[in-house]
């Protein structure tokens, strides 16, 4: 028997499944083995099981293991408008919140230094994201969703004067974050087209770009700009999702358009790119987001909304796994 396949034959059945491949040269044993998925203890004890079994094999003097992250790939999706207010940051929670119903491992990266929000929409118990060294562990909301906000980096939610590096620095420990087996993230990125956006997008490199705007003109003009700057950046857009559209009166019932109707689906149209849904402006979806239970969480008509947009998200997803 070579030691090549004494190597192989040491390897306890059940880790074998994620070994790749397996050298052998002068001594010493080189070992790549796919931890993806695994969380880092996890892949820490799968190194320490594949050096003790492989270094007890007779002429074995050194042992290498190649840990190949990520075969469930994490990918990102950025969460972008042209400005605030359209609902950016209520969509990302309640999109998250309707992935993890459909047995999706989600975090959520509140990104926005202006206006951080995720923490009132996802976690109104306000967890403290723990450190493990300069890596955080992200909180671990009520919705099965993992979460980490620039307001969980500042004391008691101050507002605080961001400089550049330090925005850029803490976004980059909530990207690089312990996100354990979360295979999708969701970026609530700052509105708009400035700096923060474009460094985020070219360093972390988003798989998609969901777009929210309004239905009224001068949003979808914003929501355009938007576009051209995922675009510049290589990013693919994901779609548009209308919000506020249609406003039914709880009083009388009549469904009136305040911000007029329908306009983000003909400029999606016209501009070549997916209508991903269109969310109701209802008092309901707002109190209930302000009281941290997101509508997604709940059966129910707001409910159902989200979870066809995210449904149509996760075909995204997976068309492009292949
Ligand atoms: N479809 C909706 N119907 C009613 N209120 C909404 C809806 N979407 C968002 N809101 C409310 O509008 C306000 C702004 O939404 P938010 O998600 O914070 O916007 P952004 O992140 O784009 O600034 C919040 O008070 C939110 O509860
Ligand atoms: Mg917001």
């Amino acid at each position: 028997m070579s030691s090549t396949e004494a190597i192989q034959q040491a390897i306890p059945a059940e880790l074998s499944g994620m070994v790749r491949s397996v050298k052998f040269a002068d001594g010493v044993a080189t070992i790549i083995a796919d931890a993806g998925g695994l969380g880092r203890s996890a892949a820490a004890q799968l190194q320490r099981e594949l050096e003790q079994a492989v270094g007890a094999v007779e002429g074995v003097s050194e042992v290498r293991v190649a840990l190949m992250a990520d075969k469930v790939q994490r990918r990102i999706i950025a969460v972008g408008s042209g400005k605030g207010g359209v609902g950016k940051s209520t969509l990302t929670a309640n999109l998250a919140v309707a992935l993890a119903k459909l047995g999706r491992k989600v975090g959520v990266v509140d990104a926005d230094i202006y206006g951080p929000s995720q923490v009132m929409l996802l976690d109104p118990a306000r967890g403290r994201p723990k450190a493990e060294g300069n890596t955080l562990i992200p909180v671990e909301s009520e919705f099965g969703v993992k979460l980490l906000s620039m307001a969980q980096l500042v004391e008691g939610g101050k507002a605080i004067a961001w400089r550049g590096p330090m925005v850029g620095q803490a976004l980059g420990q909530m990207m690089e974050a312990d996100w354990g087996d979360a295979e999708l993230l969701l970026v609530d990125l700052p509105p708009g087209t400035g700096d923060v956006q474009l460094t985020m997008l070219q360093k972390f490199k988003p798989a998609g770009a969901i777009i929210v705007t309004t239905p009224q003109d001068l949003a979808l003009i914003d929501a355009t700009r938007a576009i051209d700057l995922f675009r510049q950046a290589d990013i693919p857009i994901v779609g548009l999702v209308e919000n506020m559209a249609g406003y039914a009166c709880p009083h009388c019932g009549e469904v009136s358009d305040p911000f007029g109707a329908g306009g983000a689906e003909s400029a999606a149209q016209a501009m070549g790119q997916e209508f991903l849904g269109r969310v109701p402006l209802h008092m309901a979806i707002r109190v209930a987001s302000d009281t941290g239970q997101p509508p997604a969480a709940n059966e129910g008509e707001h409910g159902e909304v989200y979870t066809e947009i995210a449904a149509r998200l996760a075909v995204w997803l997976d068309a492009g796994r292949a």
